[in-house]
């Protein structure tokens, strides 16, 4: 089967491969900052391109041509299953991530309204009190890793997502979990024997106890009281025969809840937090319209929505500091695009963030410019935009994200006057194994402020 995108033409033409170090192609270039390499890359050869990263060589789509082909059907030609399958099973069940097709779809519409506003905003005061309780015995002077402690708040923030037990004290498993099974399965830097290596198996064991009491706790505590969170809503589905979802399907569901958000958010927060710092003033904006929010009580959407400044702040973070820089795929059936054709089993990176950092979309993009024109008004088109995704598999989270991200900063902000502990830190992207910033950067609370 194939399919014609514009520009397509019968071509059994290569596109252009990247240069690369022996050995390494272009590992380096993609470890750091992968987005600013892939974007010039974008503008050296166009919208289709190949890198060899070590031993693999993949073909990247880029650009708004590739973001198009991505929002269209086109999107369908590509699979996740390929990328993610062992990923997921590794956990037991397929995870939303690695599935295609209906099934996909199926299970992406049963869980849609456990990741909904509604389904955040109820916990809005829980967030709130999670955020304030984690710098609460931060002492003016004292400087902290701040990735660690951004995770440690969204971990326990989507943990009050959901009703039953807190994954108290579960996070350095969750990261040992998440990070060894992503490295085996999906980017495949370490050999398959990490999963049996008694650190993994603990790790294990503790997480997949956790999940299990959360799952019985659901059963003996249905939502007659309460509305149905994500596990109720799992719990009460059926797949596509018609026949409820197993126990392992519900387990690795809700699982694949903490594995998505956890990392997107935590590094997007820290961005956010780092970014903010680095602009002279900005901070205290955003602290004036964050105590003007916290002034009217518990926090609130309207109360969220009303800090204009720290909003067009996590829009500017997610642009020049887009932490899904490229979504990895490989090809299901044929298809030709900008001239090539894409056999199946070829491996794409779809760098679907490149339009973040073109200037003909943003002006001088990369310095962060929360008051660039592109954030008075509409969004900028899907084609150009695009920090949650697009097609099959956008985020689900993404207004979960949204709230929390504003939540997380408003909190600090109107809390703790912060500076970096080393002034001119630069912010970077790393892939340490998914992208974010440094778990080196430091910030140091300069003083409590006074309400
Ligand atoms: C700022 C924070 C976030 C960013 C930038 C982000 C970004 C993304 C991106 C780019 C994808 C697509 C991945 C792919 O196609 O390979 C995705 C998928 C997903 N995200 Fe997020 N995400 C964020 C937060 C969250 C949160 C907090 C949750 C859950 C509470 C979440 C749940 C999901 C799920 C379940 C999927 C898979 C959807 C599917 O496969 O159909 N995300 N996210």
């Amino acid at each position: 089967m194939t399919a014609g995108f514009a520009g397509a033409t019968s071509s059994t033409a290569l596109p252009p491969l990247v240069p690369g170090l022996p050995v390494l192609g272009c590992a380096l270039d993609m470890r750091i900052n992968p987005l600013e390499f892939l974007t010039r890359m974008y503008q050296q050869y166009g919208p289709v391109f190949r890198v060899r990263i070590l031993n693999r060589t993949h073909w990247v789509i880029a650009g708004s041509e590739g973001n198009r082909f991505m929002s269209s059907d086109g999107g369908e030609h590509l699979g996740s299953t390929h990328v993610y399958g062992e990923f997921g099973r590794e956990f037991g069940a397929d995870l939303l991530i690695a599935m295609d097709g209906p099934q996909h779809r199926q299970l992406r519409k049963v869980q849609r309204p456990g990741y909904s506003r509604e389904a955040i905003v109820r916990h809005l005061p829980a967030i709130e009190h999670v955020a304030r309780e984690s710098i609460a015995g931060w002492r003016p002077g004292e400087s902290r890793r701040l990735l660690p402690l951004i995770r440690e708040v969204v971990f326990s923030q989507l943990g009050a997502l959901i009703a039953g037990p807190a994954p108290c004290g579960l996070l350095g498993d969750m990261e040992v979990v998440f990070d060894t099974n992503l490295m085996v399965n999906v980017s495949k830097i370490l050999p398959k024997v990490a999963l049996r290596l008694p650190h993994y198996r603990r790790a294990r064991m503790r997480v997949d106890a956790f999940i299990e009491r959360v799952v019985n706790w659901h059963r003996h505590h249905p939502p007659l009281d309460r509305e149905p969170d994500l596990v109720d809503r799992l719990l009460a589905a059926e797949d596509l025969e018609g026949q409820p979802y197993d126990e392992q399907s519900v387990k690795t569901s809700v699982l694949g809840f903490y594995v998505s958000g956890l990392h997107t958010l935590a590094a997007s927060a820290t961005f956010l937090i780092g970014a903010v710092l680095g602009v002279p003033g900005l901070q205290a904006q955003i602290a004036a319209e964050a105590d003007q929010a916290f002034d009217e009580g518990e926090l609130t959407l309207a109360s969220l929505q009303g800090m204009t400044t720290l909003h067009k702040a996590a829009l500017e973070t997610m642009r020049r500091y887009t932490v899904s820089a490229f979504l990895p795929r490989s090809v299901i059936t044929a298809f030709e695009f900008e001239g090539f054709r894409f056999e199946a089993g070829t491996q794409v990176l779809v760098a679907e963030g490149v339009t973040h950092l073109l200037p003909e979309n943003f002006p001088n993009p990369l310095a962060f410019a929360p008051d660039r024109e592109s954030w008075n008004g509409a969004a900028p088109p899907s084609d150009v935009y695009t920090p949650y995704s697009l097609g099959a598999h956008s985020c689900l989270g993404a207004r979960v994200a949204d709230v929390q991200l504003r939540a997380v900063a408003g909190v600090m902000f109107h809390e703790l006057e912060l500076a970096f502990k080393n002034p001119n830190t630069p912010l970077s992207v790393h892939i340490h194994p998914v992208s974010g910033p440094s778990r080196r950067l430091q910030v140091t609370a300069v003083r409590r402020r006074v309400h």
